[in-house]
């Protein structure tokens, strides 16, 4: 569905964009996940043509009339993305601000009205249609900015950050609309920081850092592959504090502490790594700009 073929860009001295491949099956959600400057905001760029790569190749493909480069203004009517910077009209009530990306993608007057409607209702904004953004939180904006994306029911989405800067509230409601998408067969790249949203919506995970692709895979492929040992926290009665095994066989490791001799457990856990110790692991924990 989208392809990106060793694409490269560069913006003076940085290089934002190192060598990256990815393919996005059709029907596939894809998490892009990488610390700040890694490259992610130029990649979603690069893939629906906003950003011409200095060398590499796009294309979108395999579904009748979503063949060829991105420029294809065919490819861009089939194409949604919410950018990271929220691109709204603060001056425009919210079902204007749908209804002129409608129309900017060719939707009729009148479809473009329906079509505000309906998402306005999805993202959970069908009282605030005919209110200007000015008053609207940020939370408010990420939905309408995601609403915007979808409008011309595209079957490829690109949501770079759809949940950055929002609550628990909007968060899963974003999360949401994205299920909903999967479940209707759209295909789907985000960028995220939530590593848990991630690991629970995706089908497949792409770790990137300064430019490059790290790994990729299904969470748990990235977590058997990247993620270290276990930890197994034993504490027995007496014992001020537990005593931490680390093992790739947790589950070996608690039998023996319970058919061991000594005093009672009064305290058990076990520390599965996750995708965030996947991701610390290849990223490193410095920070960045
Ligand atoms: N228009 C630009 N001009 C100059 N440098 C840029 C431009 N766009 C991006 N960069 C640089 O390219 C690198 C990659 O930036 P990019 O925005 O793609 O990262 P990102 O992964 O989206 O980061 P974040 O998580 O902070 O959004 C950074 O070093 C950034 O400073
Ligand atoms: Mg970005």
């Amino acid at each position: 569905m989208l392809r990106l073929s060793d694409v490269r860009k560069r913006f003076g001295k940085t290089i934002a964009v190192d060598g990256l491949s990815l393919h996005v099956h059709a029907g596939e959600v894809m998490g892009l996940l990488g610390p700040n400057g890694a490259g992610k905001t130029t990649t979603i760029g690069m893939a629906v043509g906003l950003l011409r790569p200095d060398s590499g190749s796009v294309s979108l493909g395999h579904e009748p009339g979503l063949v060829g480069s991105p420029d294809h203004p065919r490819v861009r009517t089939l194409v949604g993305v919410a950018p990271q910077e929220v691109a709204l009209y603060d001056a425009l009530t919210a079902r204007e601000n749908l209804a002129f990306f409608g129309r900017l993608h060719g939707l009729s007057r009148r479809e473009a009205r329906a079509r505000a409607r309906e998402l306005l209702a999805s993202v959970g904004l069908g009282d605030r249609a005919h209110h200007r953004l000015h008053g609207f939180s940020g939370g408010m904006k990420r939905r309408l900015n995601l609403a915007c994306a979808l409008v011309a029911r595209p079957r490829l989405v690109l949501l770079d950050e759809p949940t950055a800067g929002v609550d628990p509230q909007s968060r899963h409601a974003i999360f949401e609309i994205v299920a909903n998408l999967k479940a209707q067969g759209v295909t789907i790249l985000f960028s995220t920081h939530y590593m848990e949203e991630a690991a629970r919506l995706c089908d497949r995970v792409a770790i990137v850092d300064h430019g490059r692709l790290l790994a990729l895979g299904t969470v748990d492929e990235l977590v058997s592959a990247h993620g270290g040992p276990s930890v197994v926290a034993i504490r027995r009665e007496g014992q001020a504090d537990a005593t931490r095994i680390e093992t790739a066989t947790p589950l070996e490791e608690v039998a023996r502490a319970i058919g061991s001799a000594g005093p009672a457990i009064a305290e058990l856990r076990i520390e599965k790594p996750d995708l965030e110790a996947v991701f610390l692991h290849l990223t490193g924990r410095e920070h960045r700009q």
